[in-house]
């Protein structure tokens, strides 16, 4: 269920955050609930600046009702009962008091909440999940102050997905402090990614402004971070915005080792981005029915020009060189299964839009399918492909 625009005047950054999170682990554990016991681990639960009543705008209100929803449709559909549990941890004694209200609401899940330091509670955490459970870490801190190292148990567990909240605004920011604690802290963080020699590289180059490089180097960092203590093959990032400015407030990494979680996690940012626009559009009537005090009943039209538009074709361009790239010059070929989950997990484009640009590449000789049937719009995984000129041609 997604979440409700009226919870979140004044933070639409939480929305957008909140609108990923309620299609990601909808999806997710729709799709493992039917083989596996799902855990959620909150690990900077909350509540914090929620307005709803019931919770239903904070990230543990919005999983508890995607798990109460998948294992009903388990069970109504005869496949069984799945045991759900959430742990959720939060700091603040109050914050905590009033995060175990959540608890008797949810007899159907089995939820443990801790009252301490997320980073101190991993091992805690790790003996309430059981082996053989898929567990989804979600990781919103409201800084960035977290040993990475120390969390490395609960991100390499077998069965697991990532969401971390990387707060760049307040990141980029701290990485220009000359402050050794400052540093030593961005180190723990992103450790063993020698991000500092990196941001400090940083050359001017024509058509790309300094805080895009930056932001690019500290993403990737934190990104390869991830991946080498999680052992996660794809590592991808989803920007939040600043409601009324064409910047990046924070960004979601996300960490799977499933090509499905891939194309899962394009579908759910391309969702995201777009009601993302929505909302900016929004607001921006609103601020202008305010200057001019007039009243505008039909919102911000979107005119396909807004962040989500123009990320998109540059994302489909890239896309499309990648394609050209990655296949091989015959004798050479490649099975569309082995290439489309690299591609997507580094440009943004969704898995069915690569299939039918792979089909129009395919119709304009660039590409050759050696295993293409008949009557198929867009490739199956198992088909080779291969291409016989210049690519750039
Ligand atoms: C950004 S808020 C979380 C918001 C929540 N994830 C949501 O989307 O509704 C961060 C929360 O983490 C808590 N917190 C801060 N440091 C923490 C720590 N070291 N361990 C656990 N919780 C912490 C804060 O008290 C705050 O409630």
């Amino acid at each position: 269920m997604r979440p409700d625009l009226a919870n979140y005047a004044g933070r639409e950054q939480a929305y957008v955050k909140h609108h990923f999170i309620a299609d990601y682990v909808e999806q997710l554990v729709f799709k493992v609930g039917s083989r596996r016991d799902v855990v959620y681990i909150d690990g900077f639960s909350g509540p914090w600046k929620d307005q709803s009543e019931n919770f239903e705008d904070t990230s543990f209100g919005i999983a508890l009702e995607s798990l109460r929803r998948a294992k009903k449709t388990w069970k109504d559909l005869g496949r069984g009962e799945r045991t759900m549990t959430a742990l959720l941890v939060e700091k603040d004694p109050e914050a905590h008091a009033r995060l175990q209200e959540i608890v008797p609401r949810y007899p159907d899940i089995t939820i443990k909440t801790f009252n301490d330091d997320f980073v101190k509670l991993v091992p805690d955490l790790m003996r309430a999940t059981p082996p053989d459970a898929f567990s989804f870490v979600l990781m919103d801190p409201k800084g960035w102050k977290i040993d990475m190292q120390a969390v490395a148990p609960l991100l390499r567990r077998a069965n697991c997905e990532v969401v971390f909240n990387f707060m760049f605004t307040m990141i980029n920011w701290s990485a220009s402090i000359p402050n050794a604690a400052i540093q030593a802290g961005l180190e723990a963080l992103m450790p063993g990614t020698d991000w500092r020699r990196r941001l400090d590289a940083i050359a001017p180059a024509v058509g790309r402004s300094t805080a895009d490089a930056r932001k690019a180097v500290l993403v990737e960092a934190i990104s390869e971070a991830i991946g080498r203590l999680g052992a996660y093959e794809y590592v991808m990032e989803t920007p939040v915005l600043f409601p009324t400015k064409d910047r990046t407030f924070y960004s979601l990494i996300y960490a799977t080792r499933s090509p499905k979680g891939v194309e899962v996690f394009r579908d759910c940012q391309h969702a995201t981005l777009k009601a993302q626009d929505q909302v900016r559009a929004d607001l921006q009537v609103a601020k202008r029915d305010d200057l001019f005090n007039t009243t505008d009943m039909f919102g911000g039209a979107i005119t396909g020009n807004e962040f989500a538009g123009r990320w998109m074709a540059e994302q489909e361009a890239a896309a499309l060189m990648a394609i050209l790239e990655r296949v091989p010059i015959s004798p050479g070929s490649i099975t569309y299964g082995n290439l489309w989950p690299s591609i997507l997990a580094k440009h943004g484009v969704r898995k069915t839009r690569l299939g039918r640009m792979a089909a129009e590449l395919r119709s304009d000789g660039r590409i050759e399918f050696l295993d293409w049937a008949a009557r198929k719009q867009v490739p199956d995984d198992a088909y080779r492909v291969t291409r016989r000129v210049n690519p750039y041609a």
